[in-house]
């Protein structure tokens, strides 16, 4: 192979002092006030007093696992895989675009056993932790990089050129910071592929040469960094008979696209479209909102569009200060400083797009921090910010279609202290590819319900912050969805629908939410039906005046986060009740208070900060990471979730220092593990010059996209 980026366990390796600082949960600080605006030195923004443990029936049952029923779940997961094809998504039948089922794209979910092993089985053996400034794969596998921040996409695109970067160049470029992935089929034999990015952050001291802070930025450069955010879709190729893929290079390439925050138009769909909380002087309809603002997870649909979740967009706006007093405290629980006008780590975007400044234009904060649907399919379609979902810093958003045909759509407000939600679309899911049915399916997430969650506990009084195990042996509690709002009717007091879709953590605050540690990613397992969130950390939790330990979140100063399994009642995705357990409690497995299902902890892999979960299609849980509270590079794991290999967590990968490994995704032919390496060498201290990673080139660190793949072409893991 000639890709001089590929490297396996065997080639001689870079091994760079551990520059790292560490900041909070294991992040450098350079990442903390790029990634969040320094979110965790600014005051926890959920002040509300909710009660925090008991106060809900705690007579549940332990999490059973025949709680759910199998053929109930086969029935939903069968609902999605009529049109399921490749990496779970699926392709629409229209004019040029073939049907997404490609001969040989694998075993169908829940396959038989291969070969005298369980199917699914992870045999992999686990790489260790290490401080490597490269990707790291198990022995047998192999991975390259796909595509990198700058590379040419669109046509007529120019080389990347750190010294002469223009939002117009940027615009037909690769963006920064590749965070969620999807890879969607587009053809038959499952030859070719649309990857989608987001692009959730930039970080102008390791993008343009001389950096002396945003001041002295030029406006050219403020406007690449803004062209550097938002979503890109780049046609790939699978090389030979392998698991591996690569970009197009040649050809139309009809499927490149660029959306950005510099020019790409978004409808608002929903009941907030229109309201006067989103009307602005460039929009006075409330209507239309250019660009989107820190893309950072998000889903792939039944019906073959992607949703991404804007999350920190808090961090983008000045003027704070000097928006009416009425709205401060909307604007706190945002994190959204009123009390400067310049918060600190500003980027001065304002200077391209006086939008920015809330002292002109106070609405403009409200229109991010939603669910975008982007439909890669269409490049000339307009993408949608769906405010029926509310809005939150959102990490994603999951959907599974649920046994009545209604879709529900799972989802994390990334924040210490803030919580989990639920949507159930109004209308049910219409079956087949049709244009009738497509026009249709694009509607489902226009108009429904919006639920909080708040759970219920079964040892509360046992709970005391250490993490030690309850003596009934689980972590556990049953829990209830809150009905936040459905369609244009509020069940929240004092709040119509339009405010609590608007400012919807403060209808969590209004109705006793359970305050989590963190929720990242929120997905549900498409062989079991099963939700699992990844609960990435929490420093605050118990500390000071914040709320203490609970079951669901049961360590106080919270380093390396959880895992929650949660089980619809009745194995129904639009029940109102649910039960949950932690599966995993991460950390060092010698430390007592880590648990990894009751597995054996001297045989499972140590892992800090648990960020996005993916799944193969043996419904095995991958997990990715977040920072590394003990010390190593970021990375990738596996566990079952089901069987007696429950908890046997194995690390697969790991990403250069300073980088967090973002986007798993599976193909669902089990073939490739895709994954974005994030900021790589964002340690402070560093620059373009003087780099702490030169990952993945060999001259100084590029975010970029890696496909992973079995050497003797078998399926991953197994
Ligand atoms: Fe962008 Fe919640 O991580
Ligand atoms: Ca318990
Ligand atoms: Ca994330």
């Amino acid at each position: 192979m000639s890709d001089p980026t590929r490297e396996s366990m065997n080639d001689s390796r870079r091994s760079l002092p551990l520059l790292r600082t560490p900041g909070h949960g294991g992040r450098s600080p350079m990442t903390c006030l790029y990634r969040c605006g320094n979110a965790c030195d600014h005051p926890v923004p959920n002040q509300s007093a909710n009660p925090y443990f008991g106060d809900l029936v705690n007579a549940a049952a332990p999490v059973s696992d025949a709680a759910v029923s199998r053929r109930g779940l086969i029935r939903a997961g069968a609902v999605g895989a009529l049109v399921l094809g490749f990496g779970g998504a699926a392709a629409p039948a229209r004019a040029g675009t073939p049907a997404p089922t490609a001969p040989g794209a694998g075993p169908a979910r829940g396959a038989a056993p291969r070969g005298g092993r369980p199917a699914g089985a992870l045999s992999f053996k686990p790489i260790p932790p290490n401080t490597l400034d490269t990707v790291i794969v198990p022995n047998g596998y192999d991975h390259c990089v796909v595509v990198r921040w700058g590379e040419p996409i669109l046509p007529g695109a120019a080389q990347l050129d750190v010294r002469n970067q223009t939002g117009e160049r940027q615009s037909r470029q690769f963006g920064y910071n590749n965070d969620f992935l999807a890879v969607l089929p587009l053809d038959k034999r499952g030859r070719s592929a649309l990857l989608v990015a987001n692009h959730e952050y930039t970080n102008e001291e390791l993008m343009f040469p001389g950096f002396t802070g945003h001041d002295a930025l030029t406006v050219d450069q403020v406007r690449a960094a803004m062209a550097a955010h938002g979503m890109s879709v780049v046609e790939l190729e699978r090389v030979d008979d392998t698991g591996q893929w690569v970009v197009v290079r040649k050809g139309p390439r009809r499927y490149n696209r660029r959306i950005t925050t510099l020019a790409t138009r978004f409808a608002l769909t929903g009941p907030v479209a229109g309201s006067t909380w989103v009307r602005t002087a460039a929009d006075p309809r409330g209507r239309t909102v250019i660009g989107t603002l820190n893309n950072c997870a998000g889903g792939v649909t039944p019906w073959g569009t992607v949703l991404s979740g804007e999350e920190n967009f808090n961090q983008y706006f000045v003027g704070g200060d000097a928006v009416p007093a009425e709205l401060k405290p909307k604007f706190e629980r945002y994190g959204i400083t009123t009390k400067a006008r310049y918060p600190s780590g500003s980027r001065k975007w304002e200077r391209a797009d006086e939008r920015f400044d809330l002292a002109k234009h106070p609405n403009e904060a409200h229109r991010f921090g939603w669910i975008v649907e982007v439909d890669p399919y269409e490049p000339d379609s307009r993408p949608r910010k769906h405010t029926a979902l509310g809005r939150f810093k959102h990490e994603g958003a999951n959907v599974i279609v649920a046994k009545s045909g209604h879709v529900v759509a799972y989802m994390g407000d990334d924040e210490r202290f803030d919580y989990l939600y639920k949507f159930v679309s109004d209308k049910k899911m219409m079956k087949g590819d049709s244009a009738a049915a497509r026009r249709h399916n694009l509607t489902l997430l226009e108009s429904g319900t919006l639920y909080v969650a708040k759970l219920g506990f079964t040892s509360a009084g046992e709970i005391d912050g250490s993490g030690r195990l309850p003596s009934d042996g689980a972590f556990n509690g049953t829990g209830r969805w809150i009905k936040l709002v459905s369609g244009d009717r509020s069940y929240v007091p004092g709040m119509t629908a339009v405010e609590v879709l608007t400012f919807t953590r403060l209808a969590g605050d209004a109705v006793g939410a359970t305050k989590m540690d963190r929720p990242e990613d929120v997905e549900p397992n498409p062989v079991t039906g099963k939700i699992y969130v990844a609960l990435t950390n929490n420093s605050n939790r118990g500390v000071g005046s914040n709320a203490p330990a609970d079951e669901a979140n049961p360590r106080n100063a919270n380093k390396h986060g959880q895992i929650v399994e949660l089980t619809e009642d009745g194995g129904d995705h639009t029940a109102e009740s649910f039960s949950w357990s932690l599966p995993i409690v991460c950390g060092d497995p010698a430390d007592p208070a880590t648990y990894f299902a009751g597995y054996d902890k001297s045989r499972v892999s140590p892992i800090s900060c648990p960020d996005n979960v993916a799944f193969d299609s043996s419904g095995n849980l991958w997990i990715s990471t977040d920072g590394n509270a003990l010390g190593s590079n970021d990375g990738l794991f596996a566990t079952a979730v089901e069987g007696p290999e429950r908890g046997h967590l194995k690390q697969f990968l790991t990403v250069p220092p300073g980088a967090e490994t973002c986007g798993p995704f599976i193909t669902a032919d089990d073939r490739s593990v895709f994954v974005a390496v994030q900021h790589p060498g964002e340690v402070s201290g560093a620059s373009i010059e003087k780099p702490a990673s030169t990952w993945p080139d060999g001259d100084f660190a590029k975010p970029a996209v890696v496909c992973t793949w079995r050497l003797d072409g078998g399926h991953i893991g197994s």
